[in-house]
């Protein structure tokens, strides 16, 4: 994969890797590494390109968990998306970036009182739940406040939907309520007076390499919401999750999104009742939006040699980018100091004494290939920062940087772990 692939915004010579004409290497000098940085043009174009794909009446509802920077909500928020939130800690973040409450949604398990009750208080579009014991808390929050909440019923439909990288919806879950369950939960939990119920969310699941799964997961969508809207209660919001999948490697398909508008279009004839209804249609996407726009860079500290292969260790790793060892998958990864034709293969060692500490595996990286280089490791603007382990050894934790028209500015400054040493106490008697 070419770096002008990713993003054409990106281009990589002898000068180094470049976002938006901002040269990467000399910033990695200025700040120090390993460090994020994340091109908002990309994210930028990402969006125009979504937004012009789907019909107009689909909201775009930015799944803040892919990368919770507040400016990078706050980018996307000014560009016209709502936010999806899953903790009290992501409301936080939407009031600092001054997001509409009106344009949040709330999902995920285990919510506490408190994540209700910010959610309530904060006056916010609607909470997604996931059982009846959640409606019945929703309830009893709202009640305690003298007031009455919105709530989506999130669905889990019978069936898994093909072509999902993590499947979220179909089959037992820990996720939603299942759907033949739901015409019970809807009866009693119209009886309470605490909640309305306006709407459902059904979300297949993160990674749809395909447009035909996103649409079966829409399609469900509808229909169980006609359902829902003939025998219950009228269908005020369809939210249909997020998942739609980028490239990580030549491999992998593009989500292909042109002609998805009209066959939206298509089913939306097919569902008049959702046009008669008004009903708002919102989408969540997450990685989508911003996964391209991102790259982890780290130094190269050591090369070495072991019983036939080859390593270059670095002084990051899995403690800020997790899901290439998670997964076990690389991501578009570059040696950014050098250009080479001729290139072999590299194990990408992380800091972190596990042996799951990897960057990437059989890497084609330039023969030369040394300490002191810089490495980029691509489409790590989503799932990167937010889903590693930061702690783990205790080192500092990396800063990002967003370069935005033609200059870059620290948008989380590196955490010393001094500071979260300075914050561990010692009981007096030990
Ligand atoms: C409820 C919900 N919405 C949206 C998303 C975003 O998914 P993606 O980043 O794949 O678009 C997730 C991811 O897990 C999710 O759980």
């Amino acid at each position: 994969m070419k770096v002008n692939q990713i993003s054409t915004n990106f281009t990589l010579d002898r000068e180094g890797l470049s976002f938006s004409g901002v040269n990467l290497n000399r910033l990695a000098e200025e700040v120090g590494t390993p460090l994020y940085v994340y091109d908002a043009q990309t994210i930028k174009d990402r969006y125009a390109y979504l937004r012009e794909n789907l019909p107009r009446e689909i909201d775009i509802f930015y799944a803040m968990k892919a990368n919770p920077n507040i400016a990078v909500i706050k980018l996307l928020t000014s560009l016209g998306t709502g936010v999806e939130v899953a903790s009290a800690g992501e409301l936080y973040a939407c009031e600092k970036a001054g997001v509409n409450p009106k344009n949040i949604v709330f999902g995920g398990p285990s919510k506490t009182d408190e994540d209700i009750s910010k959610a309530i208080d904060m006056g916010i579009y609607a909470l997604n739940a996931e059982s009846l014991g959640e409606i019945k808390r929703i309830n009893r929050v709202a009640q305690s406040k003298g007031k009455v909440m919105d709530v989506e019923l999130r669905i889990n439909p019978e069936f898994e939907i093909a072509g999902v990288a993590v499947s979220l919806g179909g089959g037992s879950k820990k996720f939603g309520m299942d759907s033949e369950s739901i015409d019970r939960i809807i009866e009693e939990a119209s009886r309470l007076e605490n909640i309305h119920l306006q709407g459902i969310h059904l979300f297949a699941g993160t990674g749809i390499q395909n447009n035909e799964g996103f649409l079966s997961n829409l399609e469900n969508c509808f229909r169980l919401a006609k359902e829902i809207n003939d025998k219950h209660f009228k269908i005020e919001s369809i939210d249909v999750g997020g998942g739609l999948g980028i490239p990580y490697s030549d491999e992998d398909r593009e989500f292909s999104i042109e002609g998805l508008k009209e066959k939206i279009e298509e089913l939306l004839k097919a569902y008049p009742f959702i046009r008669e209804n008004g009903t708002r249609l919102i989408a969540e996407p997450g990685r989508y939006l911003v996964a391209q726009s991102g790259a982890y860079i780290s130094r190269v500290i050591d090369r070495k040699h072991s019983r036939g292969r080859e390593y270059l260790l670095v002084d990051g790793g899995a403690q800020h980018l997790l899901r290439p060892a998670l997964i076990g998958v690389n991501q578009p990864a570059f040696n950014i100091s050098r250009v080479s034709d001729s290139v072999q293969k590299f194990d990408l060692g992380g800091s972190l004494c596990t042996s799951i500490d990897f960057l990437g595996k059989d890497l084609d990286l330039p023969s030369e290939s040394g300490e002191g280089d810089l490495v980029a490791v691509l489409c790590t603007g989503a799932y990167g920062w937010a889903e590693s382990m930061p702690y783990f050894l205790s080192h500092d934790i990396a800063p990002e940087v967003m370069v935005y028209k033609g200059k870059s500015q620290v948008i989380r400054p590196r955490t010393l772990m001094e500071d979260v040493v300075n914050r561990q106490i010692i009981p007096e008697d030990l």
